[in-house]
């Protein structure tokens, strides 16, 4: 839990690959993005978005697979984002620095049509980073060639296993089905001669995978972009935030994402970050009551920050993210 994040494949080739497709403007925007709390902006470089509010897989360690549905941060709701909700947030950022939209909360292959609209309203907007992450179940031929005519420029799967019985450990049923899916895209990559979207595959290391750790590597390294091992974020056994001993963790607060991005979930809250550790804690406002840019500048995402600066955040001293 306390070792930091390794990436055994590092983007830096599948980035290259990205400069060389998308050109100046892509360039521009990872400029910005790596100096983030350096440069004014004037909206979030990215803006991540969860479409519905649900998952057709419960991991042990993602908090939609250990929360209970009473818990404070329950998850599962059902809740859907409207694409006129998405169109709107895409539109408003656009005006703005945006450069990058995700699908990577929730399962987004279980609003495919909701998806495939949201890639192609950021790409009309001028978006040049379209990312997809998923658990790739629904990923079938038909998916495949659909988000290879797209606009996506990276599709993150994520996988945390090379058995189907640590799969099935961690993730579920299933495991057969994704890696025949996934192969299936990439040799339709291959036959169609396109570099993107780059591919990045993710193994979160628990102790139920560790053992697989260098076969996943050794598997995946030569015939996708990027392969991430990723530090588990608050397990399950320590999910309760209030009760976390907080004094007992080293606090690492060298956390940007505040100047980078914002996240959208399903019920249109809006939280100035990724991390699924406490969010409700971060919360600056829902998209019915305040437009993206007035989220961005207003107070909330200001004491965010001044937390951020002083250490007072408790939230983030539990994220360990950075
Ligand atoms: C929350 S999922 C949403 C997208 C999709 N359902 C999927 O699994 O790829 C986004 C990423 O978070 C990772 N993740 C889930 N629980 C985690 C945890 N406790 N710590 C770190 N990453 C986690 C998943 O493995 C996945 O790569
Ligand atoms: S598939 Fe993704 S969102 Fe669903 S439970 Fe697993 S990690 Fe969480
Ligand atoms: S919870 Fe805090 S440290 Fe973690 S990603 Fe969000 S802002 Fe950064």
């Amino acid at each position: 839990m306390s070792e930091s994040k390794t990436v055994f494949k590092d983007y830096s080739n599948g980035l290259d690959i990205l400069a060389s497709e998308i050109g100046p403007k892509f360039v521009e925007y990872r400029k910005h993005w790596d100096n983030a709390k350096n440069i004014e902006s004037s909206g979030p470089l990215q803006i991540d978005f969860e479409l519905l509010d649900n998952c057709n897989q419960r991991c042990i360690m993602c908090p939609r697979g250990y929360l209970s549905d009473s818990d404070e941060y329950s998850l599962n709701t059902n809740a859907r984002l409207s694409v006129d909700d998405m169109k709107s947030a895409i539109d408003q950022a656009a005006e703005g620095n945006l450069y990058c939209v995700g699908f990577s909360i929730g399962e987004p292959l279980l609003t495919k049509k909701e998806l495939y609209a949201g890639i192609s309203h950021a790409a009309q907007k001028g978006v040049v980073d379209i990312i997809l992450t998923t658990n790739a179940l629904l990923l079938d031929e038909e998916c495949s060639n659909r988000l290879l005519e797209s606009e996506l420029t990276r599709l993150h799967v994520s996988i945390d296993a090379t058995t189907p019985q640590t799969y099935s450990q961690i993730r579920g049923k299933g495991f057969e089905r994704v890696i025949k899916n996934l192969n299936y895209f990439l040799k339709r990559r291959e036959e169609l001669n396109k570099r993107l979207p780059i591919v990045r595959v993710s193994f979160v290391e628990q102790e139920q995978n560790r053992h697989e750790k260098a076969d996943f590597i050794n598997q995946w390294v030569n015939k996708v972009e990027s392969v991430s091992v990723q530090t588990m974020l608050l397990s399950p056994e320590n999910k309760d935030i209030a009760a976390y001993d907080i004094e007992a963790h080293e606090k690492k607060f060298d956390c940007d994402y505040p100047w980078k991005m914002v996240e959208i979930v399903a019920n249109g809250d809006l939280y100035p970050c990724c991390t699924f550790c406490g969010l409700n804690h971060l919360k600056l406002g829902n998209i019915k009551d305040t437009t993206i840019l007035e989220a961005w500048e207003g107070k909330k995402m200001q004491a965010v920050k001044d937390g951020l600066a002083d250490e007072s955040l408790r939230v983030c001293s539990v994220c360990q993210r950075f």
